[in-house]
Formats: structure tokens, sequence, C-alpha cells
């Protein structure tokens, strides 16, 4: 990766009206409506965006979006890259790198994810306290990685505390059940045994997802304050393992996702 490739990203969004946004939001599976909530929005797809890695078959509609959302300009992406679409975690990462570049100051990021945590149920969210990456790699691993950062991303508090803390505070003040957890990152596409369970239980995670924890590792590598929530489709208990259906899981994240629009919403009024 290149400065080069960024700022040719950078110069085609700023073509297109994306102007100084303050924040960024990664919008998961299942969970694109946000977007419906920015009144007259610029939109980009990311197949005419130069340098954005090239969109697989079954994923030719993620776009970005950028207008007023809850009182700020906000960049949002629809879909993201995926390990086990055949991306690589810099071609993963690179749309956060463009948001930062754009001039974001906050990222909030969204997935859908399994609930390991026996206590915790589908249709509940999760607040990302800290990861585990068991992703077989970094994002940061490439040669000229310290013309961006440093090499050796800190990691000791990956989620920023104070969007965390706002965020829990709403849940309260709206009656969301909001869980607080680590999540685990797989790199997929097929979704985990229940030997696979089991372990990813024992090493102390309560839910299990694809994504995220690269974009957070960049995020970090930038110094960009970033908080993540999970919305948990489907319960991870191995001695009752259903066969798992996609359909369902998104279902389940439909469901969820006005509460997910309300935290949201409610943290960038007041961050
Ligand atoms: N694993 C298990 N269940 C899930 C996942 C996953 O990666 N994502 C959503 N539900």
């Amino acid at each position: 990766m290149t400065s080069k490739q960024l700022e040719a990203s950078v110069d085609y969004l700023h073509s297109k009206g994306f102007a100084e946004p303050e924040i960024g939001i990664v919008l998961g599976s299942g969970l694109g409506r946000m977007a419906d909530e920015i009144t007259d929005p610029r939109v980009a797809h990311y197949h005419n965006i130069p340098n954005f890695p090239l969109a697989t078959v079954e994923f030719h509609s993620g776009k970005l979006l950028y207008g007023m959302l809850g009182g700020k300009k906000a960049v949002v992406m629809q879909g993201r890259f995926h390990l086990y679409e055949g991306y690589d975690l810099t071609e993963v990462t690179y749309p956060i790198r463009v948001m930062h570049q754009l001039g974001i100051k906050k990222l909030l990021i969204s997935n859908a994810a399994g609930a390991l945590n026996p206590q915790y149920r589908k249709g509940q969210l999760m607040l990302i306290d800290d990861h585990i990456n068991l992703q077989g790699g970094s994002p940061l691993a490439f040669k000229n990685v310290s013309e961006f950062g440093e090499r050796f991303a800190d990691m000791s508090r990956p989620y920023d505390s104070a969007m965390s803390e706002t965020l829990a505070a709403l849940a309260v003040e709206f009656k969301i059940d909001l869980h607080r957890g680590v999540y685990v990152s797989m790199t997929g596409p097929q979704l985990e045994t229940r030997a696979e369970y089991r372990m990813l239980r024992m090493l102390g995670a309560d839910a299990v997802g694809m994504s995220t924890v690269p974009e957070v590792i960049v995020a970090n590598h930038l110094k960009l304050p970033v908080v993540a929530v999970s919305v948990l489709t489907d319960e991870c208990d191995p001695d009752h393992l259903e066969p798992v259906r996609v359909a369902e899981i998104l279902a389940v994240a439909a469901r969820a996702e006005p509460n997910l629009v309300k935290l949201f919403l409610g943290l960038i009024a007041r961050i």
C-alpha cells in the first residue's frame, strides 16, 4: 500500500462531495439500514473508487455514503470486505485508512456475531470490550507500514473507553440490553464446530465473528478512537448446536437493528 494510492481514493471521494466527515461508521451484515437515516446521501460505489479492493462476485453492492447523520457529517460503509472473500488483511482494512484520510475523528463499527457466553441471547447486543485475533495474520504486517504509523501498535486498550461508557449509559437510558464482552475473530467462512466453540469459550471469548478485529487494529494504528457493537444473531451452545442458517442470522440481525441504530445515533449526537 502506498500513500499515493490512498490519495487517489480520497481525491475521488472529495470530487463526489465527501467533505470533512467527522464520524466513520462500518455497518455489518444485515445491518445496512442505518444508512437510511442520512438525509440526501452522497454515494460512492466501491467499484468506482480508485484503488478500492476489487469486488468479488457475491459482493457487488458495497458502497460508501456521506451526509448528515445524528447532526454530524458522517461517512458510512454499507458492506465491508472480509478475509473469507479472498481479500488480504491490508485490503480488508483499506477503507478504514481512506476514511481516516478523509478526516474522520471517531470510528463506530458493527457486526453480526454468534453468542458464546451462555447468558447471552440472540437478538441482544454486545459492546466489544476487548478482542482475540484468531484470523492468523495482521493488517499491519506489510513492508512500509511505518510510513502510516508505528509498526508495533499498542493494543492495551483497543476500544475507546469514553465512547464505550457513553454507549453503555445510552443503553440504560433506552432500556436496551447491552452486554459487554470479548469478541474473537475467525477467518471463516465456515461456521465453527462444537469443539471449536468449546475452545473459544475456554479462551475467554463471549462472541465470535469473522470481521472487525483487523479494522480495530488499523484504527489503533492510526490512533483513531473506535467503538464496536456486535449484534448477536445465534447462540453457539456446543451441547445443543443446531445447523446454522445464514437466512436466520440475517433475519435476527434485521430484528435487532433498530436498537443498534438508536445507540449509534445517540452516541453520534453526544460525541
Ligand atoms: N460464528 C458463529 N456464529 C456466528 C458467526 C460466526 O462467525 N457470525 C454470526 N453468527
